[in-house]
């Protein structure tokens, strides 16, 4: 029996597929080495081809004997996606359709799949629950949206059982140091933030100070990739026991600001990070913050690494042992 991972080489997923592989799954890591990095196979066997390519995916199917899919290729730049919807709708939703029709051909009934809090949009009520209602506010986030509401239907149709995990701001690295976080360009603020620390950049831009939050700066829940991991674990867990086609939200319930952050990482690395204030980042809401009671009361996860300054430590030790990432 084997798991198909897609997008096994990037971040969230090369996490995931090293604790699979370290609890014995045989996992077949499909990566375009687009965002992936071959570095981080995690001793997963990797084969390089896209979502897309049905024939492929026929052949991957037909040689393994493969029981679920954990789907997390997929484009997630917000900025890029307005500039540019149609590449989103291709990639995260056409291809996933390829992706499941291959599923349904081959009788493969199971699928964890990557979501995201961008599913949301502006928040009416903090921490965000599961039915909270989805306004996304990007192309991005309406793809993911998309490809929830199309599970929803293909479970009601064929009897394809999926979970959709809802990332909420997934951060740090594998505390083994050996993989974690290589975005090329990179936009997330951990890593950059970091990168201040380690002399690459000279400063971070604060993407707005005058919202309506304590400091003034956003709020973000930031949630440690190795958590997210266990959570595909579990989902796959769940799926294999029966479970019906569901949500989850996934974030610590604690939202910490722009500042927070940049004061924090300070006290990590022990190092001055300048800033500057910058215009507000279109789209951007002001808080997010996750509730994540379901998954925890429904299946058990607890996350290991909770706290801000962990967070960071881990994202640390891989970006100061790494300074050009993977290469
Ligand atoms: N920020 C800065 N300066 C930077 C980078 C970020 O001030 O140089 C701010 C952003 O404005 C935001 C916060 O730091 O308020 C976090 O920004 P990230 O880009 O790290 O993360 P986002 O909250 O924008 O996005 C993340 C994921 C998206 C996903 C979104 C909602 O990266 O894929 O959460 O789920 F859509």
């Amino acid at each position: 029996m084997a798991v198909l991972v897609t997008g096994g080489l990037g971040y969230v997923g090369s996490h995931s597929v090293k604790q699979l592989v370290e609890r014995g799954e045989h996992v077949i890591n499909l990566d375009n080495l687009i965002f992936g990095h071959k570095q981080a196979a995690c001793g997963s066997e990797v084969i390089i081809g896209d979502i897309g390519d049905r024939a492929l995916l026929r052949d991957i199917f037909s040689k393994y004997d493969i029981d679920a899919v954990m789907h997390f290729a997929a484009l997630a730049d917000v900025p890029e996606s307005v500039a540019d919807p149609r590449k989103y709708y291709d990639t995260n939703v056409a291809k996933s359709l390829a992706l499941l029709d291959v599923m349904l051909e081959s009788d493969v009934k199971m699928m964890i799949f990557s979501s995201s809090a961008a599913t949301f949009g502006d928040p009416q009520v903090v921490p965000i629950p599961e039915d909270h209602p989805k306004n996304p506010t990007n192309p991005y986030g309406r793809s993911k949206l998309m490809l929830e509401e199309i599970l929803r239907e293909y479970e009601r149709a064929y009897g394809l059982r999926a979970i959709s995990l809802r990332y909420f701001n997934a951060s740090g690295a594998d505390p083994s140091g050996e993989i974690g976080e290589d975005h090329n360009p990179e936009h997330h603020l951990i890593p950059i933030v970091l990168q201040v620390a380690l002399g690459q950049r000279e400063q971070v831009s604060i993407y707005g100070t005058d919202w309506p939050t304590k400091d003034g700066t956003c709020v973000r829940d930031y949630v440690h990739v190795s958590d997210l991991a266990q959570a595909h674990l579990l989902a796959l867990d769940a799926l294999r026991n029966g479970c019906q086609t569901t949500e989850y939200n996934l974030g610590n319930g604690n939202g910490y600001t722009v500042m927070e952050v940049v004061r924090t990482a300070e006290n990590v690395t022990g190092r001055e990070i300048k800033t500057v204030s910058a215009d507000r980042r279109p789209g951007d809401p002001a808080v997010l913050v996750a509730s994540s009671e379901k998954i925890v009361k429904e299946l058990g996860w607890k996350p290991k690494y909770p706290d801000l300054e962990t967070i960071i430590e881990t994202a640390w030790k891989w970006h100061s042992t790494h300074p050009n990432g993977y290469e």
